[in-house]
Parts: C-alpha cells; sequence; structure tokens
C-alpha cells in the first residue's frame, strides 16, 4: 500500500513536473504558425467570395452563409478581420480587400437609431485609420460618432441602446463595447462631451447592471424622466438572473477599455472582479470556451452538451491580455488567454481551410432561447480572436 501511494506521488510529481516543462519549452511559435496559415487561406479566400456590403455574418443550420447588409450590427467584423488578417499574416491582399469591404460600409455613418455604431465603424473604419493614417477614413468616423454620442441622455446617465421592443430606455451591457470609440474620437475630434458621456455611461452602468459576484445583467431599462432603474432583465441569457456569458465578456472588455482610455482606478476595479467572476467560475470547462450562459448547467442541460460560445471566450482573452498590460500583476491574465488562445487554435474549434463557410472558428452562439446561431460560426468571435492573437504576439514579442 505504502509503495502503491509513494509510486502514485512520484507519478503526480513526475507529470506536473512534465506539465511545466511542457509550458515552457513548447513555444508558442508551434500553435501559431498552423493558427496564421489558416488566418491567411480563410480571409483570402473569404474576401474572394463575398461581396462588399453584403459581409458573411454566420453559417445556418442548412451549411450555407448568411450574410448581411449595412444595417446589421455586425457589419463591420468582416472588414475588421481584414484588417488583423492583413497585421497578423503581412499578406497585402488582405489590406487592399479589407479598404474595399470598409469603404463599402460608408453609409452607416447616417444611421441613428442604434448604439452599435461603435462595432460597426469602429471596427471597420477604426481599423482602417489606425493601420494606415489615411485620414479620407476620418469623416464616416467622425459623423459616426456624433449620432453615437447624441444617444446619450442625461438624465439618464446613459446612452440608450436599442430603440425597438418594449422598453422605455433600454441599456445593455454590450454597449460598454461602443464607448472606446466615444473615447477615441472625443481625442480625435477634440469633442470632450463624447469623453463625459462615455465616462457617464460606464459609471451608471457601473451601478445598476452589476450584482454582488460582479456578474452583469444584460439589460437593464431606465425611466427616461427620471433616469430611475425600471427593471432589471435579459434578452439573450438563460434568465433575469442569469449569467450571460458573452455579456459578461463584453463587460470585462469594455471596463478594461474604460480605464485604459481614462485612467479611472473605479474602471480597472471593475475590470479586476469582473475577471475574477470569469476566471474563477467552478463551471467554466476544463478548455475555458464558456458554455452560453454560466447558469444553464443549473437549468437546462449538463456542460458537456450546452452550446458553448467561442464569441464569448474570444472577446475574454482579448479583454484580458490588454488589461493585463494595465497592471503590474498581469501574468495571470496573460496566462488565461494564453489557455484560452490555445483551445481556439486547437482543431476542437478552428476550421479546417475551405471549410466553416471560411470562417475561422466553430462554435459559437449568438442567441440560444431565440434558436439563432447556434453552436456555430459567427463573424464576431472571429474578429475577437484575431485581436487577441494580435496582442498576445505583441506581449509575449513574437
Ligand atoms: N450585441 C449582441 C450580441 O452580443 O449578441
Amino acid at each position: 500500500m505504502k509503495k502503491k501511494f509513494s509510486t502514485f506521488i512520484i507519478a503526480i510529481v513526475l507529470s506536473s513536473g512534465s506539465y511545466a516543462m511542457q509550458r515552457q519549452i513548447e513555444p508558442a511559435e508551434n500553435w501559431l504558425k498552423n493558427t496564421t496559415d489558416v488566418i491567411n487561406l480563410q480571409l483570402t479566400k473569404a474576401a474572394e467570395t463575398y461581396h462588399p456590403g453584403k459581409n458573411p455574418r454566420s453559417v445556418n443550420p442548412d451549411g450555407t452563409v448568411r450574410v448581411v447588409g449595412l444595417k446589421d450590427w455586425t457589419t463591420g467584423f468582416f472588414p475588421g478581420s481584414l484588417w488583423y488578417g492583413y497585421e497578423l499574416t503581412g499578406n497585402k491582399t488582405l489590406a487592399d480587400q479589407a479598404k474595399k469591404f470598409t469603404l463599402a460600409l460608408d453609409s452607416i455613418r447616417y444611421i441613428k437609431d442604434t448604439h452599435d455604431l461603435g462595432f460597426m465603424l469602429y471596427c471597420s473604419y477604426g481599423n482602417a485609420y489606425r493601420i494606415t493614417g489615411d485620414k479620407s477614413y476620418l469623416p464616416a468616423l467622425s459623423e459616426g460618432a456624433k449620432n453615437l454620442a447624441a444617444r446619450f441622455d442625461p438624465k439618464v446617465g446613459a446612452i440608450r441602446s436599442w430603440d425597438f421592443g418594449k422598453w422605455q430606455y433600454p441599456v445593455i451591457i454590450d454597449n460598454m463595447m461602443n464607448l472606446e470609440y466615444l473615447y477615441w474620437a472625443g481625442k480625435q475630434f477634440n469633442e470632450q462631451n463624447y469623453i463625459k458621456a462615455a465616462s457617464s455611461h460606464a459609471i451608471t452602468t457601473l451601478k445598476n447592471h452589476f450584482r454582488k459576484d460582479f456578474s452583469s445583467f444584460h439589460v437593464i431599462d431606465y425611466n427616461p424622466e427620471n433616469g430611475s432603474v425600471v427593471r432589471k432583465a435579459t434578452h439573450q441569457g438563460l434568465t433575469d438572473e442569469s449569467a450571460w456569458a458573452r455579456g459578461q465578456a463584453w463587460g470585462l472588455y469594455g471596463y478594461t477599455m474604460c480605464y485604459a482610455n481614462t485612467k479611472d482606478a473605479r474602471f480597472l476595479t471593475q475590470a479586476q472582479n469582473i475577471a475574477k467572476f470569469i476566471m474563477n467560475h467552478p463551471k467554466t470547462p476544463k478548455d475555458k470556451i464558456p458554455v452560453w450562459d454560466y447558469d444553464v448547467h443549473n437549468a437546462l442541460d449538463t456542460e458537456e452538451r450546452a452550446p458553448r460560445d467561442a464569441s464569448a471566450a474570444a472577446v475574454i482573452a482579448s479583454a484580458l491580455l490588454e488589461l493585463s498590460t494595465q497592471v503590474n500583476d498581469g501574468k495571470k491574465y496573460v496566462d488565461y488567454a494564453e489557455d484560452i488562445l490555445k483551445s481556439l487554435s486547437s482543431d476542437a474549434y478552428l476550421a479546417k481551410p475551405g471549410e466553416n463557410g471560411l470562417f475561422i472558428l466553430k462554435h459559437s452562439t449568438g442567441a440560444m432561447l431565440y434558436n439563432s446561431e447556434i453552436d456555430t460560426a459567427i463573424d464576431y468571435a472571429d474578429y475577437y480572436y484575431l485581436e487577441a492573437l494580435k496582442r498576445y504576439k505583441m506581449i509575449k514579442k513574437i
């Protein structure tokens, strides 16, 4: 018995030692090389296959691809992916294609009925300007930011997210993602009110969207007359009280970017607390790709059978990598993001070249309870995965 026990201990020590060694001796270049090849092939073929202004959004259950026009909230992600693809691979053809797919979105700048202008314009035109410095991209960014800022109401202290539905003044956690655009535009176009609106939105959201454990509600409906909270609810989560996975990811990313732009300590604390909720969640699967809602296993299904959301994982990885650069003890965030990126870069999630509707990642979930985009490829998963890879390579100096 004694012998068996000591053999057992030796086996554990050896296997944990070899795990540690493996982490050190398996250079990131190994898994990144295959990933970069797949990214190059998928994006090159996708840009040849799809048409500017009719961008690929997701793969339908019958294997066909859902393409979307200018009004769709996700339409900026494909051009943005082409820009990141260019940065990751150095393939100039991707930059030429990125330009065409970006310019086709010009009239988005006139849209006034949604908060999604950040996703639509900053991911496309924002990356175009960041990478090329070409000032001809600025008018669309300027007009779009003006329209986004106009959705801020000082009585509520927040930007109105949607104009549809039976809400009085709905604000969704996703809206945190569009503040980075306002911070950038405020500085670029010298509009202090954009910066004030973004910070006010973040403070109002901090007060009302979060629970004691730093998970967040999806939608807060406000009384537009006095800014009081009418209802705390969900739109895409399992229940009003549950932690919808992508919502937690949007919150983490949003507060990380608010801190990066303002250095307001309240935003850093919030980002770190959300990171703790995500990273310590007991039900996170071993590969660190969350199920579409953190509470789903309690109510609907077991973790193994419930669909994952690779898009939430990609957003979390990108946010944690950025957060790691804002703090002194960032290694834990880099390690967690690295684990996610390795999972997403494995055969379980990474497409085979020429398959998956020419998207890069499999296994995202859009809106489970609406039976929409379940366990499939979705454009925003690819976008944040590419962004995370770029951040990872910069941090690791690869
Ligand atoms: N912003 C909508 C979503 O995350 O599905």
